[in-house]
Parts: structure tokens; sequence; C-alpha cells
């Protein structure tokens, strides 16, 4: 069995986390002084852990090594970025573009382009350098940024069906499908009333 506890690559994520904690927090706070108020609300770092990145590998048919894993597998470290809004959703992504240190790889908007199961959120491929003994080294990052109400559809969905192929012809399917579109609803009129002005809304 493959483990990533104790090796290098382990080692080589957290700094790529610790760092773009780092960033995202300086981030944030410069979105504040803009905005007046807290972009983000959340930040949270997590690694894969030694399982799934087997089910991964085996899933896209790599032989499973820890180097194939560090050179194919660019969401072993993992950031996700909670926010109230969706508007908020692509100012943290600009924002992000501003950061130096980071560099964007690849983008998927699952947001303008929902997946089948109804899941919402924009995911973003980075590359963080790091320091290391052979000096400095890129580590890709993946960025997950979504909504309350996205984050909420998604903890459940993921619980109950993600990847549960058993679950495809449940009622609970279904019923989530509808609420990832009663969440959508909710994202855009909770953006509407955020965009509309406290005066213009009590006449
Ligand atoms: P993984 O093997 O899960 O990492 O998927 P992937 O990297 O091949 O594809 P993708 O970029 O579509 O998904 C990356 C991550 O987004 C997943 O690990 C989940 O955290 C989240 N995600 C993607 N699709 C869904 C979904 O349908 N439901 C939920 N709850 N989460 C999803
Ligand atoms: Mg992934």
């Amino acid at each position: 069995m493959l483990r990533i506890e104790g090796t290098s690559i382990e080692q080589d994520c957290q700094r790529a986390l610790k760092t773009i904690d780092l960033l995202l927090s300086e981030c944030s706070k410069k979105l504040t002084q803009i905005y007046g108020r807290e972009l983000i609300a959340e930040i949270s770092c997590r690694m894969k852990t030694s399982e799934s990145i087997v089910k991964k590998l085996k899933k896209k048919g790599y032989p499973i090594t820890l180097d194939t894993a560090a050179k194919s597998l660019s969401d072993i470290a993992g950031v996700r970025i909670i926010c109230c809004y969706q508007d908020d959703v692509y100012r943290i992504q600009k924002a992000l573009y501003h950061v130096p240190e980071l560099t964007i790889l690849k983008e998927k908007d699952f947001i303008k382009r929902p997946k089948k199961s109804g899941y919402r959120s924009l995911h973003m491929i980075t590359s963080v350098p790091i320091a290391c003994a052979s000096g400095i080294k890129n580590v890709r990052v993946e960025i997950q940024i979504r909504t309350v109400v996205m984050h909420l559809w998604a903890e459940l969905e993921h619980e109950k069906c993600y990847k549960k192929q058993e679950r495809k012809g449940d009622p609970i399917y279904r019923t989530l499908k509808l609420c990832a579109k009663l969440g959508c609803q909710l994202d855009t009129e909770m953006q509407n009333i955020r965009n509309t002005s406290s005066t213009a809304f009590n006449k």
C-alpha cells in the first residue's frame, strides 16, 4: 500500500499549504479594505489521503507510485475558500491573479457550468513556490472557491451521493438535484439583495 505520510511529497504539500494560507490571509485583508466588509468567510486546507491517492491513480490507470502521484495529481494539496455571495467568488478569483507568488495553471468554472450532479464551485489549479534543500520548487495546489450555499449542498451531497454509483437511482439523488437548483436561486436572490442599496431597498 502506497503511503504519503512522512514522505517528501507530504512535506512539500504541507509547506505549499502553509505558504498559500499566508498569501490568502493577506489577500483577504486587502479585499476587506477594498470592499469594507469581509469577503472571505473561511479558508481551510487539506491533504488528499493515501487511500484517495491510490484510488485516483487506479482510476486513471497509472502506476501506483509516489513519483506518479506527485507528477500526475494536482490536488494532493487542496484549499477551500468560502464566501457569502456569488460575485465574491469572482472577486476572490481576480484577487488571486494579482498575487505575484501564485501562478494559475488551470480553471474549471462549475458555477457557470454546474456538474450533472448539480455541483457548483470555482476550481483553480495553482502553483506555489516553496523553499527546499535543492532550492525553489513549485508545488501544485487546488483551490476551490464557493459560497456558503454551494458549500452546504456539496458537503451533504459528498456524504450521501458523491462517487456512490449505487445511489444514482435513489430518490435522494433527485432531491439533491432539486436542492442544487434552489441553492442557485438562493445565491442569485441574496446577491440581488446585496447589490440593492439599502436606501432604495427601504423605499
Ligand atoms: P477527485 O477524484 O474527486 O479529486 O475529482 P477530479 O479531481 O477528477 O475532478 P474535479 O475537479 O471534478 O473534482 C475535484 C473536487 O471537487 C472533488 O474532490 C470534490 O471535492 C469536488 N467535487 C467535484 N464534483 C463534485 C460533486 O459532484 N459533488 C461534490 N459534493 N463535490 C464534487
Ligand atoms: Mg480532485
